[in-house]
């Protein structure tokens, strides 16, 4: 144990109480509506972290890339989703590699990729477990409707792919009738379903209104961000991460700068904010450097951040912010309670 105040900043703290409560709350969410839950492990990267989410109730994880389910299979988690197109001999072998001692699950949008599989799995001699992932107003990646029952009939032939059903991010309300189309087309053509797995913070919002759905993936609940906040999906209360900041100048009346800039915060802005100070609602976060955020002081009242001053910033988005530090600490009150080295750090291939 250390004091938190022993800390360096900027440093990246987790409120514990926070996040165990948001770990429990996810689950009964999901338990309520009579949907499995699978943590995507993208925001924390941290294996313990994923442990919690599986003593908690969920049924394994989603990992956006390869390389990053690698260090959760290390760490002994085997229950793997992948939703995200793996193309290229390299990593299809990885990820061949991986799904011959794991339970692994990965997506495809294209026969490209499909093919790529098949290769792979039949190399290994495996029968690899894949679904098809449908395109949704996001615009992203995804196939057609139509596009996804041709998939689908080609995935039922081939020896070395099994069909594991639908995938689609983000799976609001408004995406529900492409759903039912491919459920529909799936059927019609006598071709099973095991899964139907939606996501996103939003969408856990309204399981009961996707009835299709049998699983969903969340990240960013774990921890939460200002992007949450301020789009309705969780309160200040339920952000657990914190990036503890000092005050290292104030140049003008309206300005002050804190040692947490893009190295530290990531680029990412929402509504013309880099992130939002606690202690002080409404200052603003408006531009940053590497190593410096400005922050327009105007709107505070008397009391106002002085030079070594210490703040607590809820970053823009916390996926990224993970992705920048080798360590999260784990806060209880005004102690350090544990070290989350984060094992999948930079693991982006
Ligand atoms: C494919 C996929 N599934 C699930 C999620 C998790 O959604 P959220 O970040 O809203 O928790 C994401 C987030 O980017 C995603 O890309």
């Amino acid at each position: 144990m250390q004091p938190i105040h022993e800390l360096e900043t900027p440093s990246v703290l987790i409120d514990l109480d926070r996040m165990e409560r948001n770990i429990a709350a996810m689950q009964t969410r999901c338990d309520d509506a009579g949907v499995k839950f699978r943590p995507h492990i993208k925001t924390h990267k941290i294996p313990q972290i994923a442990k919690m989410q599986l003593e908690a109730g969920a049924v394994g994880i989603a990992c956006q890339k390869v390389s990053e389910a690698q260090v959760f299979a290390e760490a002994g988690i085997h229950d793997l989703m992948i939703p995200y197109n793996v193309v290229g001999a390299a990593k299809t072998r990885k990820l061949a590699d991986l799904a011959y001692y794991t339970r692994l699950i990965a997506s495809l949008d294209s026969e490209h990729t499909l093919k790529g599989y098949s290769a792979a799995a039949q190399n290994m001699e495996i029968v690899l477990r894949v679904v098809i992932e449908l395109a949704t107003e996001m615009q992203r990646a995804g196939a057609s409707v139509s596009d996804a029952l041709r998939l689908a009939e080609i995935i039922d032939q081939d020896d070395h792919l099994h069909f594991g059903g639908l995938l689609i991010y983000p799976s609001m309300p408004a995406a529900r009738p492409v759903l039912q189309e491919a459920l529909d087309g799936l059927h019609r053509r006598g071709i099973g379903v095991d899964i139907v797995s939606g996501g996103g913070i939003g969408a856990s919002h309204h399981l009961k209104d996707v009835p299709e759905l049998t699983e969903i993936r969340v990240g960013t609940y774990v921890f939460n961000d200002w992007t949450t906040v301020d789009n309705g999906y969780a309160t200040l209360d339920e952000c657990a991460m914190t990036v503890r900041s000092t005050v290292v100048s104030a140049p003008t009346y309206n300005r002050v700068i804190l040692d947490c800039g893009s190295k530290t915060l990531s680029s990412e802005v929402h509504n013309g904010a880099y992130g939002f100070i606690m202690e002080y609602p409404q200052a603003r976060i408006y531009k940053l450097n590497e190593e410096h955020a400005y922050v327009d002081i105007s709107a505070c009242d008397e009391k106002r951040p002085e030079i070594g001053e210490i703040v607590q910033v809820v970053p823009v988005h916390t996926c990224v912010v993970t992705n920048l530090h080798d360590t999260l600490y784990g806060v209880r009150g005004d102690q350090v309670e544990s070290t989350f080295a984060v094992a999948a750090r930079g693991k982006v291939w």
